[in-house]
């Protein structure tokens, strides 16, 4: 998968050369390229932003470099999805990463600061997404967010294919069952026995059990509801 990510703050983006996504771009399995925004102004100042039209606190993002930023990455590698980071956008979801990661070879993101971007600018894009109900300094950390999520999913990052499917919010919309590993007792606290029998059948319907039980008590919101129950709260939209 190749990705693109424009911001004014390229550095940002370094945590991506670490653990997994770093081993995944070593690997050429993830294709990243990080561009300065300011590469594209044509004043002294290279200024990305002017103050709101109407007033106001705050500096907005102006069209002009981010057009020609996007439609010239648009033009030299046509990422498959653009997208702009920004906490009016679509919830990030599994089912999201699952999808970007299912449907999109490529994809370029841009990372708003300031007040956000001009509106005008929103027609470059095929899809906004934030990363949940907050407002953060910049889309940096989105983009971080967006292609960790992503990125793991794409075919031969994770050390095994099966992983992903029994996370939390993969399988059902279920949260995942309880792990363990050695010892088989710490400080009085003992591995549940049923793990160490060896019945795999058992095993995994302890563990089928176990993530119902863990997802109604931490996420009702998620959890499964008998056929005709009524809803006290709206479900969780997947995407
Ligand atoms: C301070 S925010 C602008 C917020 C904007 N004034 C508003 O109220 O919607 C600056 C930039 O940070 C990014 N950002 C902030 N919160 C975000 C979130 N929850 N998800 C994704 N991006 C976010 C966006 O790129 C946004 O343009």
């Amino acid at each position: 998968m190749r990705i693109d990510v424009i911001t004014i703050f390229p550095g940002y983006l370094a945590p991506l050369r670490e653990a997994l996504p770093g081993k995944a771009i070593s690997a050429g399995l993830v294709d990243l390229a990080v561009h300065d925004l300011r590469t594209w102004t044509h004043d002294v100042h290279q200024s990305v932003d002017d103050a709101p039209y109407g007033g106001g606190p705050g500096m907005v993002m102006r069209c002009e470099p981010i057009y020609a930023a996007v439609e010239d990455v648009t033009a030299r590698f046509a990422p498959a999805r653009r997208i702009l980071l920004t906490p009016q956008g679509t919830p990030l979801t599994q089912a999201v990463a699952r999808r970007l990661a299912d449907e999109c070879p490529s994809m370029l993101l841009f990372c708003g600061r300031y007040e956000g971007v001009d509106e005008r600018v929103r027609a470059l894009f095929d899809e906004e997404l934030s990363i949940g109900d907050y407002v953060l300094t910049g889309g940096e950390l989105g983009a971080l967010v967006v292609i960790d999520a992503v990125a793991r999913l794409v075919p031969g990052v994770l050390g095994s294919a099966e992983s992903p499917a029994a996370e939390s919010f993969s399988d059902a919309d279920l949260l995942e069952y309880p792990q363990y590993t050695r010892p088989a007792e710490f400080r009085g606290l003992a591995v549940p026995p049923v793990l160490t029998s060896g019945n795999h059948g058992e095993i995994a319907r302890w563990r089928g059990e176990q993530a119902r039980l863990r997802t109604g008590a931490r996420r009702p919101d998620l959890a499964p509801r008998p056929p005709g129950e009524a809803s006290a709260s709206p479900r969780r939209r997947r995407d």
